[in-house]
């Protein structure tokens, strides 16, 4: 059978935005709906223009300016909502109205306060008008899962009649457990005589840490739309992360004979986006995108993964966007293999006995201190071999130009070990590329800039920041160089022309080895 393929309906701007503590601006909102576009979502949830002016400007501006997905409003079954989302979507390529009431007694009787009887008419009068504006509308029964499953399968069946065209039946309080949505949907999906006329939709919310497997679960068993959003951000603990099920998807796709059209090496520049603009930090252990994703501490791993990536990784980071994103860890868990693919990478070769010394230390040294950084190797290193690390440039001025409608520049100029300067500048995209390129001419060589990360950023005016990157020779030799600053970007510069040093280093030494 040919494969389905499961849409991806994201509400980073409406559930997302409901997480306590964040709120987007118009350019917030229009900069994170570009970057969905890029990402390919098929539809994006953009507010809910009813509960603010603010709101419904942002959905316009949305709607026009994204015009490769559906753009979507949410509107409560009231009259005055959803002519209010008609407004925020109407200039959109693809408007959609998502309408929804609750249906759970618990709700209906304690927060509406009506009957289950009034809330099946209220929820067929807004169909009706929804589909007065457009013909794609979208329902949903709130809190669906704890719901009567008699009252649930009534009222889809008369949303369906009525024209709701994908049936979004969510999980909104998250107390759903992976086969019991499952089965849910399979039951509904069986037993509403027109099920066939509508695309079923699941919206799992996080309370329980089971959102992506209820998803999962609702894939498997006949939903063809997901509502997710990037970072799991949303109400409360969140909505299904849409890094997470993507992925899932795409991993598993022979077993679950589904797909999406998402751009996968977008996965991570979004996550970076959101969190960002939503200051809502992802966790580090945090699935696909989480800075421990592919950072790899144990001995046993780092030796698998230095054999064969695959050993110890199921995604590979630059599948989702994060070129060479495997990272080797050094502390006392790391292994003799890790640790002498480090001393290399740092511009040392060590014979195989000075390099077994050299590890013990490290080992000892790892017992005692957490975070073990380069220079910590290097003083190990130097103390074994008494070789000395003598950079052959430094860094003696820096210029560097950049803003929003300029082109990025920078001049640099570096001397040698004997006082001679050189300078040069260049043009990039962004100061750091630009940075790259003007150094790379000084020294007439063309390595390339593969990882980098800020990171120890301390607090206050001094704050200083610590870059850590990684270039690649154009032998496929990997360097790694660090610097720190209380300016980034002087810190950037010092990291790469630390790295270059290493490389030239290697060099000459690889030269004179061969002669
Ligand atoms: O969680 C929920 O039920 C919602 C609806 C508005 C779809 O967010
Ligand atoms: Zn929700």
């Amino acid at each position: 059978m040919d494969k389905q393929k499961v849409f991806v309906f994201d509400t980073t701007l409406r559930d997302g935005e409901q997480s306590a503590g964040v709120s987007f601006s118009l350019n917030q909102k229009l900069k994170i709906a570009h970057q969905l576009q890029k990402l390919g979502v098929d539809i994006i949830e953009a507010g809910f223009p009813r509960t603010s002016p603010g709101d419904l400007e942002a959905v316009q501006h949305i709607a026009k300016e994204v015009r490769e997905c559906t753009i979507c409003a949410l509107a409560r079954c009231i009259k005055g909502d959803i002519e209010a989302a008609w407004e925020g979507v109407k200039d959109a390529a693809n408007p959609r109205i998502h309408t929804f009431i609750n249906t759970s007694d618990i709700q209906i009787e304690n927060q509406l306060k009506k009957t289950r009887e009034q809330v099946l008419e209220q929820a067929i009068e807004s169909i009706k008008l929804a589909k007065r504006f457009t013909s794609n509308v979208e329902f949903s029964p709130m809190d669906a899962t704890r719901s009567d499953k008699e009252f649930l399968f009534r009222i889809i069946e008369a949303a369906i009649a009525h024209g709701a065209t994908t049936i979004n039946v969510p999980d909104s309080v998250g107390y759903a457990i992976p086969s019991e949505h499952g089965n849910m949907f399979k039951e509904i999906i069986e037993r509403v005589p027109n099920s066939d006329k509508a695309v079923f939709s699941c919206h799992a919310h996080n309370d329980l840490g089971l959102a992506s497997a209820n998803a999962l679960s609702a894939v498997q068993n006949g939903v063809r739309q997901i509502e997710v959003a990037m970072n799991g951000i949303g109400e409360r603990a969140g909505n299904t992360a849409l890094e997470e099920v993507v992925m899932a998807l795409k991993t598993r796709e022979e077993q679950l004979g589904v797909y999406t059209t998402i751009n996968t090496k977008e996965l991570y520049r979004t996550s970076q986006l959101v969190e960002r603009i939503s200051g809502m930090p992802v966790q580090w252990n945090k699935a696909i995108v989480g800075k421990n994703s592919f950072r790899h501490g144990s001995g046993i791993h780092q030796d698998g993964i230095l054999k064969k990536r695959e050993t110890w990784e199921i995604i590979d980071p630059a599948s989702i966007g994060i070129p060479n994103g495997t990272q080797l860890v050094m502390g006392k868990l790391s292994g003799s293999h890790a640790f002498a693919k480090h001393v290399e990478e740092l511009g040392y070769q060590l014979p195989e006995e000075q390099m077994t010394k050299a590890f013990e230390d490290f080992k000892n040294l790892a017992d005692k201190k957490k975070n073990i950084d380069d220079r910590d190797i290097e003083a190990i290193v130097a103390q074994r071999t008494g070789e000395v690390f003598s950079p052959k440039w430094t860094v003696d001025h820096i210029h560097v130009a950049s803003g929003t409608h300029a082109i990025a520049t920078a001049t640099i100029r570096l001397k040698d070990a004997d006082g001679n300067a050189k300078t040069d500048a260049a043009a990039g995209d962004g100061p750091i590329d630009a940075i790259c390129v003007a150094v790379n001419r000084i020294i007439e060589a063309d390595p390339s800039l593969t990882g980098y990360s800020v990171q120890n950023v301390t607090e206050g005016i001094d704050a200083q920041g610590t870059v850590v990157l990684r270039i690649k020779d154009e032998d496929d030799t990997f360097y790694s160089g660090q610097a720190s600053d209380t300016d980034v970007i002087i810190a950037s510069a010092k990291a790469y022309v630390n790295a270059v040093n290493r490389m030239l280093l290697m060099r000459a030494k690889k030269a004179s080895m061969a002669q």
